[in-house]
């Protein structure tokens, strides 16, 4: 139907949520952001549209990781919830930046950041949709932006740039910009700034999470630890293969 990549996409996506969604008992789904989510999305919408699982699958709730999430809830004609009133997740779909052999991952591409990490670890279980290209022995980091992505507020960018290029060991720390759709930084749905930072190989994902997170302004990191259940890797020709 379309490009490799996007049959890639919309077969992992797929394959996960007819694997994991159980219509009959998931009143929370949380639906992540990105363009493999995308089909996450309009696979739930199917759903809504199937006489077999109609009456169910219309009282579930759908929580966004940010506005892009929320439009393709509304665009598929799910229902949308917000996460303080169903703080609760019975199951989330999200992609991933990079996904190493021990299901740590690297997410934050599109800077959804924050949300995503809040949805995700609400969920009792957090299903992760990617292409194949996004799987790693060992989180490099390189696959968007040379960088683990990490939220800030605004007014301590350059403090936190400053510690993670002198104590912390990133080779390079960038203030991401918003390129020709924005003059100047982007923001992110929870107005605040992602500073790129690469470290290289990263050994130990967990520590330097823990590190990065300590530093006063920090919201999040993009490194999601011992989170995910399970990964979905699409291939252009279709199937799937499950990382657990
Ligand atoms: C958004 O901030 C990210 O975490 C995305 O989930 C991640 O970048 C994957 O996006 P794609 O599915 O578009 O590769």
């Amino acid at each position: 139907l379309g490009s490799p990549k996007e049959d890639a996409k919309r077969a992992a996506a797929y394959l996960a949520v007819d694997e994991n969604l159980n219509v009959f008992s998931h009143n929370v789904i949380g639906v992540g952001s990105g363009s493999t989510v995308v089909y996450v999305a309009e696979r739930l919408g199917q759903y809504l549209k199937d006489l077999k699982f109609k009456d169910y699958m219309s009282k579930a709730v759908c929580v966004a990781t940010g506005f892009q999430s929320k439009q393709l809830i509304i665009d598929n004609g799910l229902s949308y919830g917000i996460i303080e009133q169903n703080p609760d997740v019975d199951i989330a779909f999200d992609g991933a930046d990079e996904v190493d052999y021990n299901l740590q991952l690297i997410k934050g591409g599109g800077a959804c950041l924050f949300q995503e990490k809040l949805v995700s670890t609400s969920a009792k279980t957090f299903i992760v949709v990617a292409d194949s290209s996004k799987r790693s022995p060992r989180l490099l980091g390189s696959n968007w932006r040379q960088g683990i992505p990490i939220e800030v507020v605004p007014p301590a960018y350059v403090r936190i740039k400053t510690k993670l290029l002198n104590e912390m060991g990133a080779v390079s720390v960038v203030l991401r910009q918003g390129g020709k759709a924005k003059a100047g930084p982007i923001v992110t749905d929870n107005n605040n700034f992602i500073l790129d930072a690469d470290f290289g190989q990263i050994d130990s994902p967990a520590e330097l999470h823990e590190k990065i997170k300590l530093m006063v302004g920090v919201v999040e990191t993009g490194l999601f630890i011992d989170n995910a259940a399970k990964v979905y890797f699409g291939n252009s020709d279709g199937t799937v293969e499950i990382q657990t």
